[in-house]
């Protein structure tokens, strides 16, 4: 990773989730080759170089303006880099499945959905069969041991219950990657304990 260019650099911390037994490695997963970007004359990333191995959790610190969203949505595919190369086992973002969190979920959850709908809405985008999207949906809550009414519409649920449907509707797709944007913020203590379950499940299957 070159960042000496760059002020303020994000800094990158793998929370060490081990890669479970028999799917163990450390090959990375996801590489980032020569990564630039400006805004007019702000240099945000100037030839970043950056290895993330398959099956961990990555955070991404540094204080506000530094580039974390900048660069999660260049991975991700919502920004495009002036420069460089981003692989996911040598593939293209197109050409993987991936769950993407967004930083304000309060507007990110469609509020004239369900949360059942509202999770089940990526496998609608991918022309999946009503009953097979139930039963995918069904089989995500019950895996996560999730205690929370699908019935209710994004307005009834508390801050840290729609987070918790954000991060189950970018699961429920199976993604390879999942990016989150500031998950945590405005969340409570007690739920961003539930909030992680997922996400480390997620990182760690079965
Ligand atoms: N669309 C944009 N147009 C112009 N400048 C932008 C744009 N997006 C981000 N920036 C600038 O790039 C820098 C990094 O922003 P960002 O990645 O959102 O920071 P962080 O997520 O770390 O708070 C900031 O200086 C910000 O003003
Ligand atoms: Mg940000």
């Amino acid at each position: 990773m070159t960042m000496d260019a760059v002020q303020d650099a994000p800094r990158l911390q793998s929370t060490g989730v081990p890669p479970s037994a028999g799917r163990a490695s450390k090959r990375p997963h996801v590489t980032i080759r020569n990564l630039s970007k400006r805004f007019d004359k702000a240099i945000v990333y100037d030839n970043f170089d950056l290895d993330i191995p398959r099956g961990e959790l990555i955070s991404v610190f540094g204080p506000n303006g530094c580039g974390k969203s900048t660069l999660i949505n260049m991975i991700a595919g919502l920004v495009p880099p002036d420069a460089g190369e981003i692989l996911f086992d040598g593939m293209r973002l197109d050409e993987i499945k991936f769950g993407y969190v967004f930083q304000n979920y309060r507007e990110a959850l469609f509020p004239w959905l369900r949360a059942f709908d509202n999770i089940a809405y990526p496998l609608k985008m991918m022309k999946v069969e009503p009953a097979e999207r139930k039963a995918r949906t069904e089989r995500l809550v019950a895996r996560l041991g999730i205690k929370l009414d699908l019935n209710l519409y994004p307005y009834q649920m508390s801050g840290g219950q729609q987070q918790l449907v954000s991060i189950m509707r970018a699961l429920v797709v199976e993604p390879e990657i999942l990016f989150l944007d500031e998950p945590s913020a405005g969340v409570d203590v007690s739920l961003r304990k539930n909030m992680w379950k997922p996400v480390r499940e997620c990182a760690n299957p079965g």
